[in-house]
C-alpha cells in the first residue's frame, strides 16, 4: 500500500480557503488560447507533456506517484487513502461543510477516463479549471462567467486540483499535457466517484481573485519583488 499523500504547502492553502465568498474582485481577462502545439514532432510533443506531468506532481493525487511504470500511473483514486476532505472539517473534524473530492481517471479511457474530452477541453481544464463534462468543446477566451465561450455558471474543479497554479504555464506546455494524456497512455478502465462540492461547484471560492491571483499576474516586479537583475 503506498503511503499517505504528503500534500504540499502551497495545496495547503487552497484547502484552507473559506468557501464563503469575501470580495467580488473583477476578473481579469485574458486572451484565449490559440493551438500552439510544443515545436517538434507529435513525439516530442508527448514526451514534454510527460515530463511536465512529473515534474508537476500530477501522479502524486492521480495515481503512480513518480514512476510512470507504476500501476495504477494517472488511472484517478483507487482507494479511500486517496481522497482529500476539502473545508473547515480538515482542521476540526467535524465541523461543516465537509467535501469529499476524489482525483480523477487521467487514462484516455472513454468510459470512465478523458476518451471521451478533446485536447482543448483538457487545456480548458488545466487553463480555466473548468470541468471537461460539463464544458462545451469550445476556445474560451475571457475568464468573465458568460463572456468569450466562459460558461455563465461554470463548474470548477474541486481543490485541490492545483488548476490556479498550472494556469500560468505557456500554452504550449498546456497543449502537451493534453496530447501527453490523450495519446501518450493507455486507457485504463477505472470509475472514480464523484466529488462532492458547493451548489455553485466552488464558483465562490475561485471568482475572488484574492484567493488564486490574477492572470495575467501583477507586473514585475511587485513590493516584494526586487527589479533590476541585470545589473
Ligand atoms: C493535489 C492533488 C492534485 C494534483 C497535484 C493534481 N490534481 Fe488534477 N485533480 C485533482 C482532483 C481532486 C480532481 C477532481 C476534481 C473534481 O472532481 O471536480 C482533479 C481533476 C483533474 C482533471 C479533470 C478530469 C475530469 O475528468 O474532470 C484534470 C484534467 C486534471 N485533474 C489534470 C491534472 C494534471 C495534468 C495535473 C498535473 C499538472 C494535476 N491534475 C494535478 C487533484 C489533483
Amino acid at each position: 500500500m503506498l503511503p499517505r499523500l504528503k500534500v504540499p504547502a502551497y495545496v495547503m492553502l487552497v484547502l484552507v480557503i473559506p468557501l464563503v465568498l469575501v470580495s467580488a474582485a473583477a476578473v481579469a481577462h485574458r486572451d484565449g488560447p490559440t493551438p500552439t502545439p510544443f515545436p517538434g514532432s507529435a513525439t516530442d510533443t508527448i514526451l514534454r507533456g510527460r515530463y511536465l506531468v512529473m515534474s508537476h506532481a500530477c501522479a502524486d493525487c492521480h495515481g503512480g506517484f513518480n514512476n510512470p511504470a507504476n500501476k495504477g500511473w494517472m488511472a484517478g483514486e483507487t482507494g479511500p487513502e486517496m481522497a482529500f476532505l476539502i473545508g473547515p472539517c480538515l482542521v476540526t473534524p467535524g465541523a461543516q461543510p465537509c467535501f469529499h473530492t476524489h482525483p480523477r481517471n487521467l487514462t484516455p479511457d472513454n468510459e470512465t477516463g478523458l476518451g471521451r474530452f478533446t485536447e482543448r477541453q483538457i487545456f480548458n481544464a488545466l487553463r480555466y479549471g473548468v470541468r471537461p463534462e460539463d464544458t462545451p468543446d469550445v476556445t474560451i477566451t475571457s475568464t468573465t462567467p458568460g463572456e468569450g465561450n466562459f460558461p455563465l455558471h461554470p463548474h470548477y474543479l474541486a481543490p485541490p486540483m492545483p488548476w490556479p497554479s498550472w494556469r500560468y504555464m505557456p500554452d504550449a506546455d498546456l497543449w502537451a499535457i493534453a496530447a501527453y494524456l490523450k495519446r501518450g497512455l493507455k486507457p485504463v478502465h477505472n470509475l472514480v466517484t464523484e466529488s462532492e462540492g458547493p451548489p455553485d461547484f466552488w464558483a465562490n471560492t475561485y471568482k475572488d481573485q484574492l484567493n488564486i491571483g490574477p492572470n495575467p499576474p501583477a507586473p514585475f516586479p511587485t513590493a516584494n519583488e526586487v527589479g533590476g537583475g541585470d545589473h
